[in-house]
């Protein structure tokens, strides 16, 4: 394709590629990140198919045996981030972190898969990875949902992928954070301090870190222990979707065990999504395990959920939700309610709108029939590029280009825009 975005957006792609993984930008994040690799990995799909499936491969070769796939994986050396492995101490050959990001690639080798020139190459390619990332799923379903109830709970806000949601804010203000040991941030010489995330939430995200890191990382026991538990419709929306789509390839290449076993969870997922719907604001809430209650805050978590096949009505009200919020954006689709107390522009995940959620949203509306939404979705995201560059995110409002630069995954999400575009045209 010859438009020169694509060509900017592939070049971003290979400039953060180091062989057999990507990192998300140079500096700030100088390793690979699970959600990052799953979802940059469509965006090398359109150019180089091997190494799109070698970016998947590679996370999983670092998958724990319990199942788990590790938010980090640190293959090099480098002091440039906080908290590096010494603070982890997950005890791994190569150094992971010991908390997990949003299942999606489950979601990302069906698209992979669907998409290949040569399915005979796919399929081997993809027939290793079923079992893989089956084993994940079940790990969720063991250790993050011990009460059977076909929801799971995130335990550290890191691993939402939405690190500073004010949707963690009740839960993290209860997280014990005396003693925590002393640290020196490194996002901050990286990035303006006024987006970043604050110092007590630091500390209460470094103190959690050390209580899993007391309890050996066990994942049998971690759930329960932890004192921050909160059920994301987002999260959640990934995992279901995730477990359909390797159903319906895992049925396509013919292991009819893990195809039912995938349907099964994600059957019992959307059973028991509809508890996380709230009339009143037309949209998902997360739900907090340890207080038992509704988070009442109005974030994207909430739209996010779309990317599941909830039912109509529900899309339906979602993307009157996001046209709502259209109406007080310039663009699309902001992560908290701008007209929430707690709005923050250019606060990371306190107001900025991201790709990859805009991508996952788009795609959910189109799959619910809601295809007018999803275009201007597609149109904002966009524009923002050909103003902004390929920033990590983007304030909503003003539409600045926030964060780290030349981002993989935002690339990414180009080049499958673009793509969509030119084949519908
Ligand atoms: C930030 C984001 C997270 C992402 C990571 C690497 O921590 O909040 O979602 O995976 O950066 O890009």
């Amino acid at each position: 394709m010859s438009d020169t975005r694509i060509q900017d957006a592939y070049a971003i792609l290979k400039e953060n590629d180091r062989g057999t993984y990507t990192v998300p930008t140079k500096g700030l994040y100088p390793f690979q990140w699970n959600w990052d690799s799953a979802l940059s990995a469509l965006g090398f799909g359109h150019f180089d198919e091997d190494r799109a499936w070698t970016e998947i491969d590679t996370l999983f070769a670092h998958q724990w045996d319990d199942g788990m796939v590790p938010h980090i994986i640190f293959h090099v050396e480098d002091d440039g981030y906080f908290p590096g492995p010494s603070v982890w101490q997950t005890g791994r050959d190569v150094p992971t972190s010991g908390i997990t990001q949003p299942p999606v690639a489950g979601f990302a080798i069906r698209r992979l898969y669907e998409r290949a020139g040569d399915k005979a190459q796919a399929a081997a390619r993809a027939r290793p990875l079923l079992a893989k990332v089956a084993a994940w799923h079940d790990w969720f379903m063991r250790c993050r949902d011990p009460q059977g109830t076909g929801l799971v709970a995130i335990t550290h806000p890191w691993e939402s992928g939405r690190d500073n949601s004010v949707d963690w804010d009740r839960a993290l203000a209860r997280v014990p954070t005396e003693g925590v040991t002393p640290f020196t941030r490194r996002d901050t010489q990286h990035a303006n301090p006024d987006h970043r995330p604050t110092q007590a939430q630091y500390e209460a995200y470094i103190a959690l870190v050390e209580g899993f890191r007391a309890l050996d990382w066990d994942n049998s026991r971690l759930h329960d222990a932890s004192p921050f538990k909160v059920v994301d419709p987002g999260f959640n929306a990934i995992l279901i979707r995730s477990a359909s789509d390797l159903a319906w390839l895992a049925e396509e290449l013919g292991e009819p065990e893990i195809a039912a076993r995938q349907r099964q969870i994600a059957r019992a997922g959307l059973d028991a999504f509809d508890s996380l719907w709230s009339d009143a604001h037309g949209q998902y809430l997360c739900f907090d395990r340890v207080s038992g209650s509704s988070v009442d805050s109005l974030s994207v978590g909430g739209l996010l959920a779309v990317f599941a096949p909830v039912p109509d009505a529900r899309a339906r009200a979602i993307a009157a939700r996001i046209a709502d919020l259209g109406e007080r954006a310039r663009y699309m689709v902001p992560s908290h309610d701008p007209d929430a107390p707690e709005y923050d522009g250019k606060r990371y995940w306190r107001g900025p709108l991201w790709l990859i959620v805009n991508y996952m949203i788009a795609d959910g509306l189109r799959v619910a029939g809601q295809d007018a939404v999803a275009d201007r979705i597609e149109r904002d995201s966009l524009s923002l590029i050909d103003s902004g560059g390929f920033a990590e995110y983007y304030d909503p409002i003003t539409g600045e280009a926030c964060g780290g630069g030349r981002f993989t995954w935002t690339a990414a999400m180009i080049i499958e825009f673009l793509t969509r575009q030119s084949e519908d045209a």
